[in-house]
């Protein structure tokens, strides 16, 4: 990794230095407590058009904005009902995007010509100090490029995106793991758009919040798609029980000695079970399943899996609550394998 391009996110010149990138027009990736960013000045049209270049995004689909004060998003959205001043009041800084009719002067090229903008306050201390030096909101999205999982490191982004930003912000692993809850809201009720790093359960607290799974119209956010997060790796979301699955493997391995055992990987959640050397590498994502120690291990294990050369990656379902539904949500649209057995007939 080149040293000039990734600085360290904990000294103020650097700080200075991307948000000066930032004013001028430049591209620059940054820690956030969710996932890294790729951030520009949500005002100038160019350089958000050069965030679509460099992550291969199709323009279609919107960027969030993130803001260091809740009065800087104010300046953004049209109407405000109270319920979400409240949302932001309780939950910012944090991982909830809110989404809420634009003003004008919000570039269409930023919210992919939609009426509304997405908008978060990150909790983070580089994020917040480089849009507050840049003076100005920043539009961002996840520093990776288009369909890939999300980086949680500086040099996962470098392995994303490469030369393409003009520096990128080295603050570590990011705590959370998971990228923000995206939620539309409307007079007193919401729509949860993205499962993330803050729990729908604690929404339920303040609002009604309607799911796709309630009937929904999943039109509403374009970036929603079916598959996504992907490694190159194929990745089968294991459908209970995993005991099964774990038959199937061995059967095949045992079945087919001439072809010879296909390389796998386990991404586990609890005690795996798994019988010995039926796997070549375990990434525990919570050995005491904890499903926060989980989210924030997500897509470093997969990363990590995935340059193991393994032809398959199982992964163990886990809980779907709290943040056990993001990572679901994740796993799911990660997953291109369908069927184990398939998949295992077709392999070799
Ligand atoms: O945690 C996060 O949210 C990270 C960090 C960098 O803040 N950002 C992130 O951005 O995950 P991105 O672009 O990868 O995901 C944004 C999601 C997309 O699915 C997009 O379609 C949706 O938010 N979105 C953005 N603006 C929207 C809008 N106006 N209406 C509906 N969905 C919107
Ligand atoms: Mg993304």
């Amino acid at each position: 990794m080149p040293d000039k391009k990734i600085l360290d996110a904990g000294d103020p010149a650097n700080l200075e230095l991307a948000s000066e990138k930032i004013r001028t027009g430049g591209v620059v990736a940054f820690p956030t407590e969710t996932v890294y960013g790729l951030g520009a000045d949500v005002f100038n049209k160019e350089a958000v058009c050069r965030v679509y270049e460099i992550k291969k995004r199709p323009s279609f689909d919107p960027l969030i904005v993130h803001v260091s004060s809740s009065d800087e998003a104010l300046r953004l959205w049209r109407e405000i009902p109270s319920v979400a001043l409240t949302l932001m009041k309780k939950f910012w800084p944090g991982p909830l995007t809110l989404v809420l009719p634009k003003k004008h002067a919000v570039p269409d090229i930023v919210t992919a010509g939609l009426d509304t903008v997405a908008v978060r306050m990150p909790k983070h201390p580089a994020a917040l100090e480089l849009i507050r030096k840049s003076g100005t909101p920043v539009a961002a999205p996840s520093a990776n490029r288009f369909g890939h999982a999300s980086p949680t490191t500086a040099e996962a982004v470098y392995e994303e995106l490469g030369e393409g930003p003009d520096l990128i912000l080295d603050g570590g692993s990011t705590p959370v793991g998971v990228e923000s809850t995206v939620l539309k809201v409307e007079k007193k009720s919401g729509f949860l758009l993205r499962p993330g790093g803050i729990a729908l359960e604690e929404l339920e607290n303040f609002l009604r919040v309607r799911t796709v799974s309630d009937g929904g119209d999943v039109s509403r956010s374009p970036g929603r798609m079916e598959s996504h997060y992907a490694i190159a790796t194929p990745l089968h979301l294991a459908a209970q029980p995993l005991g099964r699955c774990l038959e199937a493997l061995e059967g095949f391995c045992e079945s087919r000695p001439a072809v010879g055992r296909p390389k796998l990987g386990l991404l586990s959640f609890g005690d795996p079970e798994s019988p010995a050397g039926l796997f070549q590498a375990v990434e525990a994502l919570s050995a005491k399943k904890d499903l926060r120690e989980a989210a924030a291990k997500l897509f470093q294990a997969m990363r990590k899996l995935d340059k193991m050369g393994l032809d398959l990656i199982l992964a163990m379902p886990v809980p779907e609550k709290g943040l056990g539904l993001a990572i679901m949500d994740r796993l799911r649209k990660a997953s291109g394998v369908d069927s184990l057995m398939e998949f295992l007939n077709g392999w070799k």
